[in-house]
């Protein structure tokens, strides 16, 4: 297995953005490799957001790091959604299990891909807390690279024992939802208030949230998502040194609040 440190930087989520919108895509994507994005992250349950990704990728689809997944209650229909994904991207860097769906059973057939050099690692995700036991057991198995959680100052259960596992098993950690579907970005703390953070070089909110989040050492990859071309480099900027100790993010979860 090839060397398994993927950050700490910034990527781009793909649910509830551009969907099949090609045009969308191809604005947001241009965006983000502009912005030095290389990561993305999709899935066969985004709405064609695969297929726009993959077009909007076009020539440069070299540049990228193609993070998807296989979303299917039968090997036969994860099996059909790979096919489509090397149609569509021609490898897979990174095949993640999306929300633990059947995932002994898509387990072995993947294994065999990664081994063939067809796929890079092997990962898994769910976004609900209520099953990490179960993520917990699976990363034991150490059959799996990456793992694919929730965490953001609202959302910390990954402290308690996922992100400490992945660290001591040497799993890469993707961040979902670093700004909690949005719902962490509606409304911003003051200038004065983001002040103290301006030396690590944080201008905005949506900065500091990312920031809070890859400055945790046991985390490798956050992915927002955004439908909009301006974002992108304002994200990516964040995926930058210097990080913040555990004074600047006490203050961003206290803005959080
Ligand atoms: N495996 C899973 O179970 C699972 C579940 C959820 C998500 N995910 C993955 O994780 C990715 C991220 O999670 P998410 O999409 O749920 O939520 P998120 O990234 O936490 O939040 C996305 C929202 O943030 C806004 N946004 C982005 N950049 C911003 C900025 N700089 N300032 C202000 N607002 C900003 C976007 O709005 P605009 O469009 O207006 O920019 C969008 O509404 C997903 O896209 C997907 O790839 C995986």
């Amino acid at each position: 297995m090839e060397e398994r440190r993927l950050g700490p930087v910034v990527g781009l989520g793909t649910w509830n953005t551009f969907g099949s919108d090609a045009a969308l895509a191809g604005g947001v994507v241009s965006a983000a490799l502009a912005a030095g994005i290389r990561v993305f992250d999709s899935s066969p349950m985004y709405r064609g957001a695969e297929a726009s990704l993959a077009a909007a990728l076009a020539t440069r689809r070299d540049e990228a790091t193609i993070a998807t997944k296989i979303w299917a209650d039968s090997t036969a229909e994860g099996r059909e959604q790979y096919r489509r994904q090397r149609e569509w991207f021609g490898r897979v860097e990174i095949e993640q299990i999306h929300n633990l769906a059947a995932w002994r059973a898509q387990l072995g057939w993947l294994e065999e891909e990664r081994k063939e050099g067809r796929i890079d690692k092997l990962g898994l995700t769910h976004y609900a807390s209520t099953r990490f036991d179960e993520i917990a057991d699976a990363l034991r198995t150490q059959r799996f690279d990456v793992v694919q959680l929730p965490y953001n100052p609202h959302e910390r259960e990954v402290e308690r024992e996922l992100l400490p596992l992945a660290a001591e098993l040497g799993i890469a950690v993707i961040v979902m939802r670093p700004f909690g579907e949005g719902e962490l970005v509606r409304r911003s703390p003051s200038a004065h208030d983001l002040a103290p953070l301006r030396a690590f070089g944080v201008e905005t909110w949506g900065q500091a949230l990312l920031k809070w989040v890859l400055s945790d050492e046991r985390v490798d990859v956050a992915i927002p998502a955004t439908s909009r071309p301006e974002r992108p480099a304002e994200n990516a900027a964040a995926g930058r040194p210097p990080w913040f100790g555990a004074e600047e993010r006490a203050l961003v979860e206290r803005l959080a609040a």
